[in-house]
Formats: structure tokens, C-alpha cells, sequence
């Protein structure tokens, strides 16, 4: 089977967060999709090991929130490549919360949802959260972020993005389980063989170099 073909689906960027008992804490994913319509119902999918999938499973609510075109790369690298148990990540964050207590930031995302959790499917590395989303309101006019956009983005804001005459063809290297694109300063070649994916942890020596 060719993984990369999955790479086909596409989807946005997120950041779901929770306050459970004082604490609070937010990851990014982009395993956030509309369910349903009447009774409006999304389907959140969080990996177990996230410290924000334990406290959505003791809290049974969340906020997502849909991050915008312009939102910058370290607003995703604060919330996606560090975990709340060693930090919290909103200490510097203005936010605001949800009528749960939920916090979500206003700034960088276009829209934000209001989520109760309705059932949670053991998907054995994930959870899988079936959600009434109870608030929702648009935040800003911003176009909505892809998975896409960040992944052809290299630095700074995926609005500035080079325009299609200016690409040059680059190697990339692509965790095929998570699609984490290597964007480190060292060559992915020269990297120890213990390098392991940030996102999902998998050894370097399963990661597909791709052309684009
Ligand atoms: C671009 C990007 C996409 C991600 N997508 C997901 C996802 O769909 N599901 C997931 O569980 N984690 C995803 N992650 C990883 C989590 O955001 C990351 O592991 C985070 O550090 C977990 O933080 P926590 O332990 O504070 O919850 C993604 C990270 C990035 C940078």
C-alpha cells in the first residue's frame, strides 16, 4: 500500500484545548471533520499519548478551533511540538473561554467550536470523540488554514508562501504515519539514525522523501 496516496485527503488545522480542574492545555490536529448537520455533530480523533486527549476524556467538552491562513508557523510549533505536561502552554497566550470554561485564542483562528463530547471510540493509539458542538462563532473573515497550506509552507506565515513561478523543486522528507514534513536546519540525511518523528515518534528510517 502507498500511504502518501492518503495524503490525497485533505484537511484543515486545528487547535483543540480544554481546562479540566484548573489545568489547561491544547494540541494541534488535523483530525477534525463535520459529521452531521442536524444535530450539528463533529469528529475530533486525538492520539492518547496527548496530554489534551486525557484531560478531554475526564472533561467530556472541548473547544476546536479552526487556525487562519495567516496564523504563523510558531503559534503551530508551540501547540503541536510541545506537550502540556511540561509546560502550560497558555501561560502567554491571551484567550478567551467557552461556557465550559474551555479556552480557545481569538487571535490566528478564524472560527472557534464549542464541543461536548457525546462518545469516545478506542482506536487502540487514538481516541475518537464524537462531538454536539453547542457555540460556535465565526472570529475573524480569514480564510480557514489547510494541512496543505502548512505543510508547503517552510517559515513564517503560510500567506507568504512563494507563488507557483518562484517554487523551486525540493526534496522533502515525510512521516508517513503523521505527515510531519522534516523542517530542520540539519540535512535529514546527516541526522543520527535515533532520530525520531516530533509528532508521532516513529524512527527516522520510515520517513519517504518526496519531490516537490
Ligand atoms: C501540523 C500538526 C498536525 C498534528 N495533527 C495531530 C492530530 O491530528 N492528532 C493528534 O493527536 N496530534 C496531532 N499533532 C500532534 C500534537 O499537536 C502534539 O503531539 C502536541 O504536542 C500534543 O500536546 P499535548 O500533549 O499538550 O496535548 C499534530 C501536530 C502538528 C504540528
Amino acid at each position: 500500500m502507498d500511504k502518501t496516496a492518503l495524503f490525497k485527503i485533505t484537511y484543515g488545522l486545528y487547535l483543540a484545548a480544554v481546562e479540566y480542574e484548573g489545568e489547561r492545555c491544547g494540541c494541534i490536529i488535523n483530525t477534525a471533520s463535520q459529521a452531521t448537520d442536524t444535530p450539528c455533530r463533529i469528529l475530533v480523533t486525538m492520539q492518547k499519548r496527548n496530554h489534551t486527549t486525557e484531560l478531554v476524556m475526564r472533561k467530556k467538552s472541548m473547544t476546536v478551533s479552526a487556525l487562519a491562513i495567516s496564523c504563523p508557523t510558531e503559534v503551530i510549533r508551540h501547540f503541536g511540538f510541545q506537550s502540556g505536561r511540561d509546560t502550560d502552554k497558555f501561560a502567554d497566550t491571551a484567550y478567551r473561554t467557552d461556557g465550559e470554561g474551555n479556552p480557545y485564542i481569538a487571535e490566528h483562528v478564524t472560527a472557534y467550536y464549542s464541543c461536548r463530547v457525546m462518545q469516545s471510540i478506542d482506536l487502540d493509539t487514538h481516541m475518537l470523540f464524537i462531538c454536539d458542538v453547542e457555540e460556535a462563532e465565526n472570529l475573524s473573515a480569514e480564510a480557514a488554514l489547510t494541512y496543505g497550506d502548512y505543510r508547503a509552507a517552510k517559515n513564517g506565515r503560510v500567506s507568504e508562501m512563494p507563488v507557483e513561478s518562484e517554487k523551486k523543486t525540493v526534496k522533502k522528507y515525510v512521516c508517513p504515519i503523521c505527515h510531519y514534513v522534516y523542517d530542520g536546519d540539519i540535512p535529514f540525511e546527516d541526522l543520527p539514525d535515533s532520530y525520531v518523528c516530533p509528532i508521532c515518534k516513529q524512527p527516522k528510517s520510515i520517513f519517504q522523501m518526496i519531490e516537490e
